[in-house]
């Protein structure tokens, strides 16, 4: 196992073309207890969890993960051939500690679920390899599971949020509305067109020499910073749609920058007014969203807003949305910060849901480095062309 790996350890409590085989916004019960091993290796992180579903919901039985933090921190943003080689060297130790901590043998597993896109391509067959070779090993079934989905269905971890419910994914690949309307079932409502937002505040960190990961280092910084100080754009959000763009705004942060010495001061005014203006284009943007989401709510269930992904680790963004909620009647849900940035829980609890409907893979899946959770959305109204940028379609 790599040295140089950070393990932080949770225990007890805590990407095909496919559509579910009943995509349906009914809730199915399990008609037996059953025990997951998910594995989550589609960036950064080597992650597992052991997680047993139940008709009354998920309980996360052992859960490990070992973030490369530190392997990659000198280039300022995750290299593709270090991920990879670092999950390899990772994921059999952090599988084995994952059942240690769970206390279940290979045997007790009903079945292996591994993310298999999208994502950096190597370190996506090291965890889809890792669990075909378990379910081969013990003759149980493996389940590909889509990343995006996994992050789709995290609040559902730690509480009962009912489909349809508005989702707007924000992480370092990704920035979309979703309507999440049962297991499989997935509509977008808008997207970024070029820059995901944890791409935004990685670059910002980067510009500024903050470190990586640089999500957190900006929000750190933000704290003693004025969010009015510097003018910075809000992209998109004089034009009607739930279209978004951050490409932008991070050139902006980078003329700012260039233009003025840079000191304690000038670093924290210069990251509170990128979080806000990232705060300002969210929040505008998931007000109109809950404006087309409400028109679909059965009468009768009040609608739910979930914030899922790294980016919804963010204090100052959750507490805006949590305030936009409240004006416009929407229930807020984010998962635990654990369960916001990659984890091996989603994975396997995505991965029960499947297997509780007998939605399993084939061994001879693929990795996918892209996977949009609306295939028909993406290929009849893409958003990006082919090419790099198609991955965060
Ligand atoms: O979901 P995630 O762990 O991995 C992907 O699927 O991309 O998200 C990682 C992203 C990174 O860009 C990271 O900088 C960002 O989430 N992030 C944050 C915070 N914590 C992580 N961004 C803003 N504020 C944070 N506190
Ligand atoms: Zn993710």
């Amino acid at each position: 196992m790599c040295q140089s790996f950070s393990f932080f350890c949770h225990m007890g409590v805590a990407k095909q073309i496919r559509r579910a085989t009943t995509p349906s916004t009914m809730e199915q019960a399990p008609t037996r207890p059953l025990t997951v091993l998910g594995i989550e290796t589609s960036c950064d992180e080597t992650a597992a969890a052991v997680l047993r579903l139940e008709a009354s919901g998920p309980e996360i039985l052992g859960e490990v993960i070992a973030s490369q933090f530190d392997d990659h921190a000198a280039y300022g943003g995750v290299v593709p051939e270090i991920a990879a080689r670092a999950h390899a060297d990772a994921c059999d130790g952090v599988v084995r500690e994952t059942l240690k901590q769970a206390g279940v043998s290979l045997s007790e597993i009903d079945g292996f679920a591994a993310t298999s896109g999208p994502g950096l391509i190597g370190g996506v067959m090291v965890g889809m390899m890792t669990a075909k070779a378990l379910a081969t090993a013990t003759g149980k079934p493996f389940i590909g599971v889509n990343h995006l989905e996994g992050h789709a269905l995290s609040p559902r971890l730690s509480e009962t949020v009912s489909f349809p419910y508005l989702l707007l994914l924000v992480s370092g690949g990704h920035c979309q509305f979703i309507q999440v309307r049962g297991l499989g079932d997935y509509k977008r409502l808008g997207s970024t067109i070029d820059d995901a937002v944890g791409e935004a505040f990685d670059k910002t960190a980067k510009v500024l020499g903050l470190g990586f990961p640089g999500g957190p280092a900006v929000e750190r910084c933000a704290r003693t910073g004025d969010p009015k100080a510097i003018p910075l754009p809000r992209p998109l959000l004089d034009r009607p749609g739930l279209d978004m763009s951050f490409a932008g705004l991070k050139t902006a942060v980078l003329r700012e920058a260039q233009s003025r010495e840079l000191n304690t001061q000038s670093l924290a005014d210069i990251c509170a007014s990128f979080q806000q203006a990232v705060c300002d284009v969210l929040v505008e943007k998931s007000r109109r969203a809950m404006a087309i989401l409400r028109a679909d709510i059965p009468s009768g269930q009040s609608p739910a807003f979930v914030i899922a992904g790294g980016v919804g680790a963010n204090t100052a963004l959750r507490s805006s949305l949590t305030a936009l909620c409240e004006d416009e009647g929407f229930s807020f849900h984010a998962p635990p910060l654990k369960w916001c940035t990659d984890n091996g829980a989603m994975i396997a609890y995505a991965g029960a849901l499947r297997l509780s409907q007998g939605d399993v893979s084939d061994l001879a899946l693929s990795a996918r480095p892209r996977w949009p959770l609306d295939e028909e959305a993406a290929a009849t109204a893409p958003v990006f062309g082919g090419g790099k940028r198609g991955a965060k379609a």
